[in-house]
């Protein structure tokens, strides 16, 4: 079946013109959920519904949002739910287009989610480079608010709902739940220590839950078709449907969604358009610039958790990433660690010295000027960064070395033992990230 043609449920209506406008989202079914549960559940059913429904967060670590949900203590006020629209890892760009083009889908399952968890005020973080989405989010919350969903007594049900939209001001880490706290409290976007969990002590040190873009797109679905409909695409392990950012060396790149379990081949090869050129595939990472590099010979793993996690690698985002036959892996890695060395946040010492190290010793290799025993140097280094460092930022940082490394030894290996004529030379302020 053609793309066009597979059930989808976020991007059902996405490219339906004007559907940023409310009275063409209403007239494809927009905010009936919202009513619904307004005027015939309650918020521990909505809450039940989502759970039932199996939907695991789609910002990376697929935790059931459900089940988040009810961490939520209940006599505590004022609790809160932040949604999290700071993406901002290399590939992935999901989140981006459901705000650019579909705002309300997100207002609707944003309502839905401070109704479930008895919040009534809640707040939208929005990327700092991301102006256009937060305009087009600030004209939607305001027709929102003109139709009467959001503010006092919302439809006449007695429940009060305040929605504020802030802007980061561009930092990476600040797609960390509790970094992202303390950005949006006006301290320093820098991680706080778990325990205890937002869930207990989050905002303003009072109960809060953290929700992805894309996660809270998908309740209005569910409660406007129940949790059973949702079941019915993905897998047992992770009900529902994924949108794969695809980027690279493809013919078509774009956010694909697809029902959690599709094999890579075939988001690669028949929604995408396969690799570009008509060149073979190198390698891929499959969920974002933080999760470790694959081979070919893992093209027909499904995009499931545990299956890429048997593969090697993580689903996290599912930015899925192409790298063609031609790539230059030294090169990618080197390019890679100077992002995460940029965007350490310089709290925690393995991350903020080990990063810079890795940028070192490989803007060393990749420029030519490697040496025996490098390789084993930079996997030491990323072995004490990952899982020492304060929050995953490090993790982060290291999976695309190690991996690189491990998968593509040999190119790492050739590019010390047979240096390039032409020297590529990045500058060392850009090296350093600034
Ligand atoms: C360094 C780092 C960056 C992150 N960036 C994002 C992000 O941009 N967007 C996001 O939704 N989650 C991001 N996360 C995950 C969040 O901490 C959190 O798990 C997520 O927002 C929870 O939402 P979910 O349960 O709906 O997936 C990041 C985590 C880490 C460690």
């Amino acid at each position: 079946m053609a793309y066009e043609d597979e059930p989808k449920i976020i991007h059902q209506h996405i490219n339906v013109p004007d559907i940023r406008k409310i009275g063409v989202y209403e007239a494809n079914g927009g905010y009936s959920a919202w009513r619904k549960a307004l005027s015939e559940m309650s918020g521990d059913e909505v809450l039940n519904e989502v759970k039932a429904s199996g939907l695991g967060g789609r910002g990376g670590a697929w935790f059931p949002t459900g089940v988040k949900w009810s961490f939520m203590p209940k006599p505590v006020f004022p609790k809160y739910l932040v949604c999290n629209c700071d993406e901002s890892e290399p590939g992935t760009f999901s989140n981006r287009e459901i705000v650019l083009k579909h705002p309300h889908i997100l207002l609707e399952g944003f309502m839905l989610g401070c109704y479930a968890i008895g919040c009534n005020h809640g707040y939208i973080y929005v990327r700092g480079e991301m102006m256009k989405g937060y305009a087009v989010l600030r004209q939607a919350l305001a027709e929102a608010r003109a139709r009467g969903y959001v503010g006092k007594n919302v439809l006449g049900s007695g429940f009060d709902l305040e929605i504020t939209l802030h802007t980061g001001a561009g930092a990476y880490i600040c797609g960390e739940e509790t970094a992202l706290l303390s950005s949006l409290e006006g301290d320093r976007g820098q991680p706080r220590l778990k325990p205890p969990f937002p869930a207990v002590a989050g905002l303003y040190a009072k109960p809060t839950s953290v929700n992805n873009v894309e996660t809270l797109s998908n309740v209005a679905y569910i409660i406007r078709e129940g949790a059973d409909a949702f079941k019915q695409y993905g897998t047992e392990e992770k009900p529902g449907m994924k949108i794969v950012s695809v980027s690279g060396h493809v013919n078509r790149p774009g956010n694909y969604e697809c029902p959690v379990g599709t094999p890579i081949r075939k988001v690669l090869e028949e929604y995408a358009g396969g690799v570009w050129k008509g060149k073979e595939l190198k390698g891929f990472y499959p969920g974002g610039s933080s999760t470790p590099m694959l081979g070919p010979d893992k093209l027909d793993t499904p995009l499931a958790p545990k299956a890429i996690e048997a593969a090697g690698s993580i689903l996290g985002t599912a930015g899925l990433c192409i790298f063609d036959e031609d790539t230059d892996i030294v090169h990618v890695a080197a390019r890679l660690i100077r992002f995460y060395k940029h965007e350490s946040c310089g709290k925690c010492t393995p991350c903020r010295e080990g990063n810079d190290w890795l940028v070192a010793v490989l803007r060393r290799l990749d420029e030519g000027r490697g040496k025996d025993g490098d390789l084993d140097m930079l996997l030491d280094m990323a072995g004490n960064i990952a899982g020492r460092s304060f929050c995953l930022l490090g993790d982060a940082a290291a999976a695309p070395v190690v991996s690189s490394i491990k998968e593509f030894r040999a190119d790492f290996e050739k590019r010390i033992t047979n240096p390039p004529d032409e020297k590529i030379f990045i500058p060392l302020s850009i090296a350093n990230g600034h």
